[in-house]
């Protein structure tokens, strides 16, 4: 696992939207795992400017989001089906065709979860999976006790989540579903690279326990400590509660890999 640590929210959203760009560049047909959330909406921008102003490409990428709410349809705008197209999709080249998201709507949910694992399958596997992390150091909807080799499957939310995720329901705890489907933290471990995006004070507390705490399912943020190929990207105030900031700052204005990244 690497930390990076960016001057403010912006920059940090930047530069996980330029290792995307550069992965996406360098392999046309990148399959993207994606995310949703508040964090996320910048780097959209930040990719939606890249594709108009730079002519970033994404005609022959394949996506797939981390996860779904059950029972909402994919045009309610508060699916993440919606969030997609309106941050990304409808304003990228990417072929519609080639971004899914599980189904909220689907009658056997055990028989979408498998279509869901066998699609990733089919596709390759993930090659870079962007993350956030919920305040309840979730990472997808995997939430407190998920195995850490759990698959894409249905989770019920906790009531955290549920309050954290309400402004997108008009503020309204009682709207938001009880149930979601998502990847496993298991599948999340599959990835050839995994990319989180915390920003804020109030992910600092979260962001020290994922990064530098016991890996435990009680923060299944936790379990990215296992990945081989793991970079997590904060800003300033993401990173308070961080104790080896001295180090990673110097990792990020040493090591090659971060050179033109620091420009
Ligand atoms: C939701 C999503 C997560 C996301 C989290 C963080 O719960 N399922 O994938 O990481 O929100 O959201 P925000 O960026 O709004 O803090």
């Amino acid at each position: 696992m690497e930390v990076i640590i960016r001057p403010n929210e912006d920059a940090a959203s930047l530069l996980v939207a330029r290792i995307i760009a550069r992965e996406l560049r360098a392999r046309p047909q990148l399959v993207l795992g994606l995310a949703t959330g508040r964090t996320m909406e910048r780097v959209y921008g930040h990719l939606v400017r890249m594709h108009r102003d730079e002519g970033l490409d994404f005609s022959l990428c394949r996506t797939f989001n981390l996860d779904e709410y059950i029972g909402l349809a994919p045009d309610d705008p508060r699916s993440y089906r919606h969030y997609m197209n309106h941050h990304l999709f409808d304003r990228v080249n990417i072929d519609r065709r080639n971004t899914h998201l599980p189904n909220g709507l689907a009658a056997d949910l055990g028989a979408e979860c498998r279509h869901y694992e066998d699609l990733i399958r089919d596709c390759g596997g993930i090659d870079l999976q962007l993350l956030g992390i919920g305040r309840s150091g979730h990472i997808g909807f995997n939430e407190p006790l998920s195995a850490l080799r759990s698959r894409t499957r249905d989770k019920a939310l906790t009531p955290e989540t549920i309050a954290q995720n309400a402004p997108m329901f008009g503020g309204d705890a009682a709207s938001v579903p009880r149930r979601a489907m998502t990847m496993g933290v298991g599948t999340i471990l599959e990835s050839g690279r995994c990319l989180v995006l915390a920003t804020g004070l109030e992910k600092a507390a979260i962001v020290a326990q994922a990064v530098e705490g016991p890996i435990t399912s009680s923060i299944t943020a936790s379990a990215l400590q296992l990945h081989p190929r793991c970079t997590v990207v904060v800003d300033e105030a993401a990173a308070t509660g961080l104790k080896g900031t001295d180090y990673y700052r110097w990792i990020f204005e040493n090591e090659p890999e971060w050179a033109e990244f620091r420009r």
